[in-house]
């Protein structure tokens, strides 16, 4: 007679054998790629927990633990992730959105005052749009245009504008860092979570991390190459705005900071991994 797998017993299989291969959060993770092949949330998996799985489940979620084995991030097996109580599709054309991002979120509603203000905003490298579709969303009244040099980037923050109901107040450009505001009145708020990775620790990043966009994490030898540029950038670009009697605000200083803080938190994950 053929073994009955339940919804607890292929949970603790899989948990017990992600632990082995070194994977963080390995319930969570058995948990969120068996609740993604049933089609329910997580909560229901224990209310049925006895439910022997159908021949189709365990074949679909086998070939999930395989994938997950092989280094693909869950995110990306699911094609989701929430962010700020949001859902964001993600693929592996966008970097996976971070927890760590949501203090952006947070010194930015800090910061304006009023939240209802017709604040124009601009979000650099955009990625999954996170950061831009945040803000709209926490800002009604608000307007956004996030670039990104990445064309299949940009098209995935397009279409999480849409999924999350702001894209009347989204637009989405392509091209390098600055070049597609050209133009543009001055800005209330510029925010940007750059590649900030130094191009020589990429290969001892986590396995999960390695396959997300080398575009997306590579921030030349020392991490700030793209910051520096920024900068430079939008030092010109204030002057025209001086000029013409406008103010306009980028606080990159603490940016900064969370890049280190977040890069030494990435590679404590691949030690951590190598080590098991
Ligand atoms: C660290 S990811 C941030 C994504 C998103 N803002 C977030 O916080 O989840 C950096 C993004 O910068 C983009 N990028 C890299 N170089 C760029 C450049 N020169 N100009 C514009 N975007 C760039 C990448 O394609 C990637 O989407």
């Amino acid at each position: 007679m053929s073994e009955t797998w339940t919804t607890l017993k292929v949970l603790d299989w899989t948990a017990n054998r992600f632990t082995r291969a070194g994977i963080p959060s390995p319930r969570l993770e058995a948990q969120v790629l068996l609740a993604h092949v049933l089609g329910c949330d997580r909560t229901r998996l224990y209310m049925d927990f006895e439910k022997p799985l159908g021949d189709d489940e365990l074949a679909s979620y086998r070939g999930l633990i395989q994938r997950r084995l092989s280094g693909e991030p869950v995110a990306y097996l699911v094609g989701h992730q929430e962010f700020w109580s949001l859902s964001f599709q993600v693929g592996p054309e966008v970097l996976i959105p971070r927890r760590d991002t949501e203090t952006v979120i947070e010194q930015v509603l800090d910061q304006i005052g009023a939240r209802d203000a017709a604040l124009r905003i601009a979000d650099v490298a955009t990625g999954s749009g996170a950061i831009a579709i945040t803000l709209a969303h926490e800002l009604p009244s608000a307007s956004v245009i996030a670039t990104d040099l990445s064309q299949a980037a940009a098209a995935m923050a397009t279409d999480n504008a849409a999924r999350n109901q702001v894209d009347a107040r989204v637009e989405v450009r392509v091209g390098d860092l600055l070049a597609p505001l050209a133009g543009e009145a001055p800005f209330d708020v510029l925010v940007s979570n750059l590649p900030y990775v130094p191009a020589g620790d990429i290969e001892g990043l986590a396995p999960e991390v390695q396959r997300e966009p080398r575009l997306a994490l590579d921030g030349g030898d020392d991490g700030l190459h793209l910051l520096r540029r920024l900068i430079a950038r939008r030092a010109g670009a204030a002057q025209r705005h001086r000029a013409a009697g406008a103010r306009a605000r980028i606080r990159p200083g603490r940016g900064r900071a969370r890049a280190h803080r977040r890069h030494r938190r990435l590679r404590a994950g691949a030690d951590a991994a190598r080590s098991r």
